[in-house]
């Protein structure tokens, strides 16, 4: 069994991960870290788990962690989380890191979009990308695995094997996101306030979202071009679940079934990507680790739409989906329906 903690343990990803990791059959939940409450049981901080988990809430310091744990989820906020997972890492935890922090490839480009000294610049680099569609081999030599963004899973997962066979352009890509209001966690903010979020819809952080770069860099990689895309995200009036709408310029011409074939061909062994003819709903992806993807061709546009539910495939299903490649688990160990 491999023991395994999770901090940031009073927020919605880390809630969502006690879920799955309970249902994990090679895993022991043996800490949960909390700043802010100080050994208080689970229970009555998440009530789903009355009976269900018997594990209090705790501050503890990274070696309390290092003598307990083999493996840390963080499920903290960034740099926060680079700062607390260091030590873990350089005592030799495997650690799959839910925050921003390891997900960029050079430091300066990270403290310009997150406007913070990084904790561990050393680091910065060198951590394999946590998308097994796309990264599996590099995921499964790994300590730490940086888990993607919740916005970027889907556009990326439509977009990568068309890039790589060259039927869409790596420039003049739009990717518009609605999103669900627990993408942004449970500490309070005005905007996620009741009254404001309900029944309301709103564009946030239009032009420079800290996600683009996490766009063009994975896209980057996979496809060898540079790629530059526009992501406009938007605050939509539900719990979880993200739909997204690409649009990309075809480079020739190409029929729907093309680049539907494309995409089913490249996703045929991948346990989590569904390519389907119908369009996606978020409904249809809620609580699951799935990624429904679809396309049409209108013109010399592809249109790519995707759903995943942003606390699972978006985060901690991700998250325990990377942690099984990482330690040699089947991919889907605690995922199944
Ligand atoms: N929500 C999503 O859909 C989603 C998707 C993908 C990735 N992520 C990323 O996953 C991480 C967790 O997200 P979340 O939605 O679970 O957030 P959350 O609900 O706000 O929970 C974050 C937890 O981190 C702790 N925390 C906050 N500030 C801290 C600080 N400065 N130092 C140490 N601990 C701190 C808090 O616990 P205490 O106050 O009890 O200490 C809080 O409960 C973030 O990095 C987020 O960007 C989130």
């Amino acid at each position: 069994m491999v023991k395994a903690g999770i901090l940031g343990a009073t927020g919605y990803t880390a809630r969502e991960l006690i879920h799955i990791l309970l249902r994990h059959k090679h895993t022991e939940i043996v800490a949960l870290t909390t700043r802010q409450v100080g050994n208080v049981h689970v229970s009555e901080v998440h009530p789903q788990f009355v009976g269900r988990l018997d594990l209090a809430l705790e501050n503890l310091e990274a070696d309390e962690i290092i003598a307990r744990c083999d493996c840390v989820f963080s499920c903290l906020p960034h740099a926060a989380s680079a700062a607390r997972v260091k030590p873990l890492v350089d005592a030799g935890l495997r650690v799959v890191d839910l925050s921003a922090d390891y997900r960029l490839q050079e430091v300066e480009t990270y403290t310009h979009w997150y406007q913070v000294e990084h904790p561990d610049p050393g680091r910065v680099g060198t951590v394999a990308y946590g998308l097994p569609e796309l990264f599996f081999d590099e995921i499964a030599d790994s300590q730490l695995v940086a888990n993607p963004g919740c916005n970027p899973t889907a556009p990326i997962l439509a977009l990568a094997p068309l890039l790589r066979a060259g039927c869409v352009q790596p420039v003049d890509i739009i990717v518009d996101a609605k999103c669900g209001v627990s993408g942004a966690g449970r500490t309070p903010k005005l905007v996620t306030h009741f009254p404001e979020c309900n029944e309301n819809v709103v564009a946030y952080n239009v032009g420079h979202h800290r996600h683009t770069p996490e766009f063009n860099q994975v896209l980057g990689k996979v496809s060898g071009a540079s790629v530059e895309v526009l992501f406009i995200p938007h605050l939509v009036p539900m719990d979880r679940g993200i739909l997204t709408t690409t649009y990309a310029t075809a480079c020739g011409p190409v029929s729907q079934e093309q680049v539907l074939a494309v995409l089913r061909d490249y996703y045929r062994d991948r346990p989590f990507v569904r390519v389907v003819d119908d369009l996606p709903t978020t409904k249809q992806t809620l609580a699951s680790n799935y990624c429904d993807l679809t396309a049409r061709v209108i013109a010399d546009r592809v249109v790519l739409i995707g759903s995943i539910d942003n606390l699972w495939k978006g985060a901690s299903a991700a998250a325990v989906q990377n942690y099984n490649v990482m330690c040699g688990f089947d991919e889907t160990t605690g995922l199944g329906d």
